[in-house]
This record gives C-alpha cells, sequence and structure tokens, in this order.
C-alpha cells in the first residue's frame, strides 16, 4: 500500500543506493544534509522582507562583488551543514577566497568526498523578490592520503557523483542527479519535507526560448550575436522568433529550460578585460548545471567542446556557458565555429 505520504527525497537516495550497489550510505547522508540547509534557507527567503536579512553586508567577497546578507546567511549554513558531516575532505564555495579544509575532528580517516557550492545564485534578485537559488557539486575524493587538497575539487564535471540545485521560487524544489536521471522533489512545508514531484526529467531536444543579457549584445563575439539574431528572424516554419526569457538568476532560468526547453547562454563578452571568459564560474555554477542537463538528455557546451570535459584549473575559473536542449546549443557551437575567426 503506497501510502499517501509519497515518495520523499530520503526514501529515493536509499532506494536509489540499493539499486546501485557501489553507492554508500555516505551519499544519502550527504543529501540529506544538504536538503537541511536548503530547508533553513528557504525558511529565510520567504521571510527576507521582514527579517533583517535584505541589503548588503558591507564587504566585497573574493570576486569584487557585493556581498548581500542573504549571501552571507546561505554561505554560513551550508559551510555548518557541511563541516561536521564526516563525509567530506575539503570544500569551496564562491563566497569564500580559498578552498576550505575539513575539521578532522579526531576521525581515522577523512571523508570521501568533496563538495563545491554557490550557496545562493541570483542574489542581485533578493531584494525585487525574484526567483533565486543554491547549486551544489560533488565529487569522490581522489588525492591520495588522508586529507583532502585542491585536487579533490578541480576535477571535471564528467566526474561528479552527485549535482543539483536548488530553486527558491513559487515553490522550493530541490533538483538533483546522481548519475541516474535528473529527479525533482518540492518541500512541502507542512511537513517540512522534500516530495518527489518530477521523475526523470528529460529535456526536450529543441526549444524555442532563449535566455541571456542581451544588453551585453555589443560586447559578444561575432558568431553569438548572429546566432541571437538568427533566433530572432521571422520564419514560421522554424518556429522562429523565438521567444526571449530572462531572469537574471541562473537557477531559475536553467529550471525553466530543463522543463520547457531552448538554451540558456551567458557567454564570453569584451565588456570587462578582468572576465574575458563571461561571467559564470565553472566549478560551482556551470558544472553541476551541465551535469544535470546532460543526465537529462541536453547538453552544456563553452561554445566548443562540453563543460563536463573541461579540466579545472582555478577554484573560482570562469566559462562562457551555453545550455539546455542539444539541437540548439549544438546550432550556437556551428555559429562559434563559423563566425568566430579566434577560438574564445
Ligand atoms: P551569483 O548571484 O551567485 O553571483 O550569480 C549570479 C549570476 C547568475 O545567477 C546569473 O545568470 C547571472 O549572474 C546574471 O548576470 P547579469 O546580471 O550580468 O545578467
Ligand atoms: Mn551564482
Ligand atoms: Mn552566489
Amino acid at each position: 500500500m503506497d501510502s499517501k505520504i509519497g515518495m520523499t527525497l530520503t526514501r529515493h537516495i536509499y532506494e536509489g543506493e540499493r539499486v546501485h550497489p557501489e553507492a554508500t550510505g555516505e551519499l544519502t547522508g550527504i543529501l540529506n544534509q544538504i536538503a537541511l540547509a536548503a530547508k533553513i534557507v528557504s525558511r529565510e527567503v520567504r521571510k527576507a522582507g521582514l527579517a533583517e536579512i535584505l541589503g548588503f553586508t558591507g564587504q566585497r567577497n573574493v570576486q569584487g562583488e557585493e556581498v548581500r546578507k542573504l549571501d552571507q546567511f546561505a554561505n554560513d549554513v551550508f559551510m555548518t551543514a557541511f563541516s561536521h558531516l564526516g563525509h567530506f575532505c575539503i570544500m569551496a564555495s564562491e563566497e569564500v577566497d580559498k578552498p576550505i579544509p575539513m575539521p578532522v575532528d579526531g576521525r581515522p580517516d577523512g571523508g570521501r568526498y568533496s563538495v563545491v557550492f554557490d550557496p545562493l545564485d541570483g542574489s542581485s534578485n533578493i531584494d525585487a523578490n525574484v526567483g533565486v537559488g543554491s547549486i551544489f557539486a560533488v565529487h569522490h575524493k581522489i588525492s591520495p592520503g588522508r586529507d583532502g587538497t585542491i585536487t579533490d575539487l578541480l576535477q571535471p564535471g564528467r566526474r561528479l557523483a552527485a549535482a543539483g540545485y536548488v530553486v527558491y521560487g513559487s515553490s522550493t524544489m530541490l533538483v538533483l542527479s546522481t548519475g541516474h536521471g535528473v529527479h525533482a522533489f518540492t518541500l512541502d512545508p507542512s511537513v517540512g519535507e522534500f516530495l518527489q514531484s518530477h521523475h526523470h526529467i528529460r529535456i526536450r531536444e529543441r526549444g524555442t526560448i532563449y535566455s541571456a543579457n542581451e544588453g551585453n549584445y555589443p560586447y559578444w563575439s561575432q558568431g553569438v550575436r548572429r546566432f541571437v539574431s538568427h533566433m530572432k528572424q521571422h520564419d514560421p516554419t522554424t518556429g522562429r522568433p523565438y521567444s526571449s526569457r530572462y531572469i537574471g538568476s541562473m537557477v531559475a532560468d536553467i529550471h525553466r529550460t530543463l522543463l520547457y526547453g531552448g538554451i540558456f547562454m551567458y557567454p564570453a563578452d569584451s565588456k570587462d578585460p578582468k572576465k574575458p571568459h563571461g561571467k559564470l564560474r565553472l566549478l560551482y555554477e556551470c558544472s553541476p548545471i551541465a551535469f544535470l542537463l546532460e543526465q537529462a538528455g541536453g547538453a552544456a557546451s563553452d561554445g566548443h567542446r562540453p563543460i563536463l570535459d573541461i579540466q579545472p584549473t582555478e577554484v573560482h575559473q570562469r566559462t562562457p556557458f551555453f545550455a539546455g536542449s542539444v539541437e540548439n546549443v549544438r546550432e550556437v557551437e556551428t555559429f562559434i565555429a563559423r563566425y568566430d575567426a579566434v577560438r574564445a
């Protein structure tokens, strides 16, 4: 008898581990801890207008961006949630300059995983009550010895053990994959439990929605500009012009792209010489999202190659990002190959 409670996140992970013997109970513990952190951040996001949690802290982070109180709060919640779990040997956050080694707590052996995360994505939207998110990526420890090193963080997305995001939108939804498809869980605040709302999400092969900050149009490469103009041409036989949707919180834009199809883009631009590869960070924004999209039958590219094949060299390195339906992503790669004489 299937109780009305439905498939909880905990039961889903546990059943996943029984089916995949290579998994260990650790992943259950990790994902449940992420769910706990998501519930706590969700509670604060939902009352952000009331608590003294809006606005700025007056500090700037390693990215040179002004830190908002909710960025800091979310960062503290995720760091605390991960710090004493015993499964992680090292972690890194968008909000912290250097990697954070884990407290050993006298444990006989260090953790067997590393984690990188963007505690609050889309924070410029917080004060306007627009959807924001959190992003996480979990790798296996690969360095020798007990303690974690930067090697355990700087791994290509192809090797991820688990990745996902939380979108704090009209509802709070946790979307994740452990390499066996993409599943979504919606928080039922009345019981404080994530209940499965989507099973094996698949993204359509081609979509007719594109998502980009067109204010950067003058700074994009020739190939990207031609691709965007192509999508805006009148040609009913190919469903063009496409619709344009841009929220400005990548998690929200990606969530819509995953469910409705199309392409999300944050291309390289020539606006800021210090950021020649665009704004989004590889390790804790683009790699985890690319992992989910490929698990859902989609694609994610830097314009030339799959994001998941990029070998990271720095924790906060940035990359151009084109992600969504596989045909739309292949199409922008064709425009870039044809019109961008010099590779980005
Ligand atoms: P974060 O809030 O973690 O710094 O990320 C914001 C990112 C991403 O969420 C979004 O796609 C992008 O910034 C929007 O940038 P623009 O405002 O330049 O379009
Ligand atoms: Mn972000
Ligand atoms: Mn962020």
